[in-house]
């Protein structure tokens, strides 16, 4: 489908440009150091996990260190991480990686869930992230909120939720996706707050310009590619004044760029008309200008 493909280069774009630089995207990192930093990220926060991770890989590089390392070892290493069952886990995770599958992590989602502290989030990312699998849709709490926002599926179970997030992969792009819907939900597209106006998606998002949890009640003003009206109004306001006039075609391109769509000189023509009623904006000749 043509929208899926132009929302996903839209994201995958933004990515490129904006992705959080992360210790562990920064560096190669074989399965057992993915499966490692998921499991500190399911519960501690990124800067935490960032400062932590290198001294906790530095102590146990290998899953072979981890496996034959003691308990007591570990647990000291997890210090600051809290949550310290899951260093218990991913020890006993290394033990069984080694016996059973001779030191070397599975990819498949369906078997690395039955390890130890191993989750539906942790092995789907790590068969993603470590093992590059294409089709397998990686949700945490940042995927989620995002996908319910965009897809306006607010009250979906996960299983739908995950369903979706399966269609939407681009293959051959699936750890850049996962990666840049986490870092829009973590830097636009807050659970209280999302940040619209900033965020690529906002032309599709069935949710744009509602606001967040425990906001006011969406409002029932106008949007147009997420952004409000009374924001379009004040751009093409701005517009106008920094050259006195404007023809249509010099307004559409100050509020769209270059080559504006039919759908954006027809909300330009209702932004204006909506000036024009307020006595703000006047249009004489086909010319948009302020009113003497
Ligand atoms: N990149 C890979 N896994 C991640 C995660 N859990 N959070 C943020 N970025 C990631």
């Amino acid at each position: 489908m043509r929208t899926v493909s132009r929302l996903q280069r839209a994201l995958l774009r933004w990515y490129a440009r904006n992705a959080r630089p992360l210790w562990w995207r920064q560096q190669p990192m074989d399965p057992y150091q993915v499966l490692v930093v998921e499991v500190m990220l399911q519960q501690t926060q990124v800067d935490r996990v960032q400062r932590l991770a290198p001294l906790f890989l530095q102590r146990f590089p290998t899953l072979e260190s981890l496996a034959v390392a003691r308990l007591a070892d570990v647990l000291q290493a997890w210090q600051g991480l809290g949550y310290n069952r899951r260093a218990r886990h991913l020890w006993e995770c290394a033990r069984i990686v080694v016996a059973r599958y001779g030191g070397q992590l599975p990819s498949e989602p369906e078997k690395l869930r039955r390890l130890p502290g191993v989750g539906p989030y942790t092995a789907a990312a790590v068969a993603t992230f470590a093992f590059g699998r294409q089709d397998v849709p990686v949700v945490d709490t940042n995927v989620d909120r995002v996908l319910r926002r965009l897809l306006g599926l607010h009250g979906a179970s996960s299983r739908q939720i995950e369903q979706r997030a399966r269609e939407l992969i681009p293959t051959g792009y699936s750890v850049q996706w996962h990666q840049g819907l986490m870092d829009l939900g973590a830097l636009y597209c807050h659970r209280r707050q999302p940040q619209c106006m900033r965020c690529p998606l906002r032309r599709w998002c069935l949710s744009a310009g509602q606001g967040g949890e425990g906001s006011r009640r969406a409002t029932s003003e106008p949007c147009f590619e997420g952004v409000p009206r009374r924001l379009w109004r004040g751009q093409l306001l701005r517009a106008v004044a920094a050259t006195g006039e404007l023809c249509w075609e010099e307004a559409a391109q100050a509020l769209f760029g270059l080559q504006p769509t039919a759908h954006q000189r027809a909300w330009l023509r209702e932004v204006a008309a909506s000036l024009c009623r307020d006595g703000l904006l006047c249009c004489r000749d086909d010319r948009l200008c302020l009113p003497d």
